[in-house]
């Protein structure tokens, strides 16, 4: 026997028996989306207008979502286990804006990063950013999407100490041959004066402050106009004044249309990022809005 209306569907039942009784039947409070079974036929609630918007709803902002980490877990090799330094994460980032991801030491957060931009692999879960997964690119893909992709700056700004300040910044755009040498050359020159050190272009980075040598470590990751950029302790190894100056250009390029994901101990990032991630033991402790975030009413202004 069967029995159809318009707004449900039917499929067959593996649950059950000749007589019509069903687990289903006995347990009704796990199968929400089952309306009534009857002999070999279950009947499936349609989704309501509004769950249906709240699906679709959902598919959407999960296409915006620009960084997505779904279950990773990653967990470092080593005696009784290993170490355990991200557990089930789940984060989603929306393109642009700055999101800040802090927490003690140890929580998780160079791991995070350092899967964010293919540096190192999860040993389980998922990781895209747009349309790339991540978490599948073998060594050289991953090399090849990051030169292109990803702006990475470093606490202790990692310029080759041979190169000039202008040479440090043309090295990622000649590796990635995007563009003639000329043009190459006069991006170069403006990111610098981007950064408010143009007038030290010819300099090795040793013959600069920390704070100019990271302004030039910037300039260097936005070198191949980058849609993230990540940062790590960008601050850690500057006074305070500087800091805020390093800050400051890294709130510019989120506000540009970069996607900014920074880790630091800064304790008043939440004033300048638009979301602050908090992890406690590779877990997501707290995910709040910035103060930029309640000012503009849950909007990146
Ligand atoms: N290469 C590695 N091998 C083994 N364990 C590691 C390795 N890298 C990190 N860990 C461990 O993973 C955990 C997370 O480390 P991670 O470097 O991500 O922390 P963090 O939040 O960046 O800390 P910090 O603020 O000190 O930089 C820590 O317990 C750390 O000891
Ligand atoms: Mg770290």
């Amino acid at each position: 026997m069967e029995c159809r209306f318009p707004e449900q569907s039917t499929m067959d039942c593996p649950l059950s028996d000749k007589s019509g009784s069903t687990f289903i039947d006995r347990c009704p409070a796990m199968f929400p989306n089952i309306l009534y079974v009857m002999k070999h036929s279950v009947h499936l609630k349609s989704p309501s207008p509004a769950e249906a918007f709240a699906a679709s709803d959902a598919r959407l902002k999960n296409q915006a979502a620009f960084v997505r980490f779904t279950s990773v877990t990653k967990r470092y090799p080593g005696a009784d286990g290993g170490e355990l330094a991200l557990d089930n994460l789940n984060l989603t980032f929306e393109a642009g804006g700055m999101m800040a991801i802090v927490g003690k030491s140890g929580s998780g957060k160079s791991t995070l990063l350092n899967l964010v931009t293919g540096v190192d692999y999860p040993t389980s879960g998922e990781i895209f950013i747009g349309e790339t997964a991540v978490h599948h690119l073998d060594e050289s893909e991953s090399a090849t999407w990051r030169r292109g992709s990803v702006g990475i700056v470093f606490q202790f700004f990692q310029l080759l100490p041979a190169l000039t300040v202008l040479e440090n910044v043309l090295l990622p755009m000649a590796l990635l041959g995007r563009e003639q040498a000329r043009v190459r050359e006069s991006r170069a020159r403006a990111l610098l004066e981007q950064v408010g050190i143009a007038d030290q272009a010819r300099k090795l980075p040793t013959a600069l402050s920390g704070g100019q040598q990271q302004r030039c470590a910037i300039a260097r990751a936005l070198a191949n106009d980058p849609l993230l950029l990540v940062a790590d302790e960008p601050t850690g190894n500057l006074d305070s004044r500087t800091a805020e100056g390093v800050l400051a250009l890294l709130r510019q390029q989120a506000d540009t249309g970069k996607t900014v994901l920074l880790v630091t101990h800064e304790r008043e990032i939440g004033r300048v990022a638009d979301r602050v991630v908090t992890l406690v033991d590779g877990r997501v402790f707290a995910d709040e809005p910035g103060a930029r975030l309640h000012r503009t009413g849950g909007k990146i202004a």
